[in-house]
């Protein structure tokens, strides 16, 4: 088969947690399905470590790759074998390190007869070595012209407008904004992947009641049972808003509410049609957001970051707050972005309201309550699966989306107080990981799965006002694990929230005033 070219794949950080549950695996993947379409690659996993300790590590992770369940078994031997040969570890510290890989690199393919057509590094480190090592990356192991460099980077992208800025600025000195690629995993999610294609295939029935004379909420939720025990370090100097909220539940929110641009396959269409949908978000008050702070988190970030027993945390795990988008469409419709750390049940998804029932949001489960809605189920939770629901009442789907099929035998589960028999329900025929998801594309350039400099300060630009306003803000205290079972709801009074929940106490109420 006619080369398509050669992609050197280095992975920096590639002993580190997020390289050996996700980036592997998602490489490997990208490799099984790639190597046949005529591109040949090398695997470059990087790390400061000596090569002894760094070989050791690496091929203790290569050695738990697997294949997808529709890969036979014999395929699959192959592909690992040769993706273990195709994989080394390689020492990167200095900007000889740096040289001495390109020089490599070019050896090999002047060797190989081969044709380089890209390089993609993946820099799964902290963000503070960022710049650190695009500088390198620029300086000394930059490739030809011709041929394409991509960069991976992973959140956290600054802690507010002005850190964000920073890093942006200094990263612009080594890399035009078409190598940089930074990764919200959550834009890998199956469920949202699809929430455009699912609103464009069907917009003669949507586009007439996708907007504020039909909709009467969006709530956008992400629950999680974990907690931030062994992560305090982190956690504690960015709290649930900068953790997910400015990003992952962001992003989904402008899936859902931007204009699908007539181009849609154009990635640079689909983020100016997000930037402009940032544009037209109201400013957010104090009052605008509920935060929580479940109780063992103080006497974790005690004990971990040996704070003195009278030390007291004001980060907040949970966050509950009401965005509004001033345009023709969506003016006064609020839009409910909801998570936390230490809840009842781990769940994420996206639940459009359609106006009629009132009754039917206020938890209130009755036969006769039969709510309109569109659910757009991100993962776990009763399902366990992604998938998209639409009520029945509403209208059906007409063009399933491609590689999804529609769920026709529900076990006994039941959504907001309606059985599953309620819906039309769609889900993917194999679930894949975010991450390799991502990774697959990387390699096609589809950019628009990924966030822009100017998307993300302008997403910067709408928090840093509510994070400074509650920056002295003490949360209310609530129990965590199964006892928050609808303690954290709250309610919407305008653009004002409020927990309804007495039980839901304000921290250190002596200090905290
Ligand atoms: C990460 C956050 O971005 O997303 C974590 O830093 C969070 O705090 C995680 O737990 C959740 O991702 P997922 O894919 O497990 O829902």
């Amino acid at each position: 088969m006619e080369s398509k070219g050669h992609v050197s794949v280095v992975i920096v950080g590639a002993t580190g947690d997020l390289a050996r549950k996700y980036l592997w695996q998602g490489f490997f993947q990208l490799y099984g399905e790639q190597v046949s379409s005529g591109h040949s690659f090398s695997f470059y996993g990087a790390a400061l470590s000596e090569p002894e300790k760094g070989n050791l590590a690496m091929s203790e992770i290569l050695k738990g790759l697997a294949c997808s369940a529709d890969v036979a078994p014999e395929r699959c031997a192959l592909l690992k074998d040769q993706f273990l040969k195709l994989s080394q570890y390689r020492q990167l510290q200095t900007a000889e390190h740096y040289a001495a890989l390109s020089a490599e690199i070019r050896e090999q393919l002047k060797q190989e007869g081969l044709v380089e057509a890209g390089r993609l590094f993946y820099l799964s480190v902290p963000p503070f070595s960022y710049a650190d090592i695009a500088e390198k990356i620029n300086s000394s192991c930059r490739p030809d012209p011709e041929v394409w460099l991509r960069v991976v980077l992973e959140k956290p992208f600054g802690h507010d407008y002005e850190s964000a800025l920073q890093l942006s600025k200094d990263l612009k000195k080594f890399l035009k904004e078409e190598e940089m690629y930074r990764i919200d995993h959550y834009l890998g999610k199956q469920a949202v992947t699809q929430i455009l294609p699912f609103r464009h295939e069907n917009r003669k029935l949507l586009d007439p009641i996708w907007n504020k004379h039909h909709i009467e909420r969006v709530e956008i939720v992400m629950k999680e049972t974990v907690d931030a025990k062994g992560r305090t370090h982190f956690y504690n100097q960015y709290g649930v808003i900068r953790d997910v909220i400015q990003n992952h539940l962001t992003e989904i929110l402008t899936h859902v509410a931007m204009e699908i641009p007539v181009n849609r396959s154009s990635s640079e269409e689909i983020l100016k049609s997000k930037l402009k949908l940032f544009g037209s978000l109201q400013r957010l008050a104090k009052g605008s957001a509920v935060i929580g702070q479940y109780q063992a988190y103080n006497s974790e970030v005690t004990v971990e970051l040996n704070k003195t027993t009278d030390y007291i945390s004001i980060t907040p795990t949970f966050a509950g707050v009401a965005v509004y988008i001033e345009n023709s469409q969506w003016d006064g419709i609020p839009f409910i972005l909801t998570s936390g750390k230490a809840l009842d049940e781990r769940v994420s998804y996206v639940r459009v309201l359609f106006r009629n029932q009132v009754f039917c949001t206020q938890n209130i489960v009755s036969v006769h309550c039969k709510p309109k809605q569109i659910i757009f189920h991100i993962g776990q939770g009763n399902l366990k699966y992604p998938a998209f629901l639409v009520s029945k009442n509403l209208f059906k789907p007409q063009l399933p989306l491609s590689g999804w099929k529609e769920v026709t035998e529900y076990t006994n589960v039941s959504l907001f107080g309606q059985p599953l028999s309620g819906y039309y329900v769609y889900t993917p025929v194999a679930q894949m990981d975010p991450y390799a998801v991502l990774i697959s594309h990387i390699f096609q350039a589809k950019r628009d799965s990924f966030v822009s400099a100017e998307n993300l300060l302008a997403s910067w630009n709408f928090w840093t006002p509510l994070l400074d306003g509650i920056s002295h803000e003490y949360p209310r205290a609530y129990p965590g694990g199964v006892d928050n079972t609808n303690l954290l709801d709250f309610e919407l009074q305008g653009n004002e929230v409020s927990f309804v929940h007495e039980a839901v106490v304000l921290l250190s109420p002596v200090q905290g005033g």
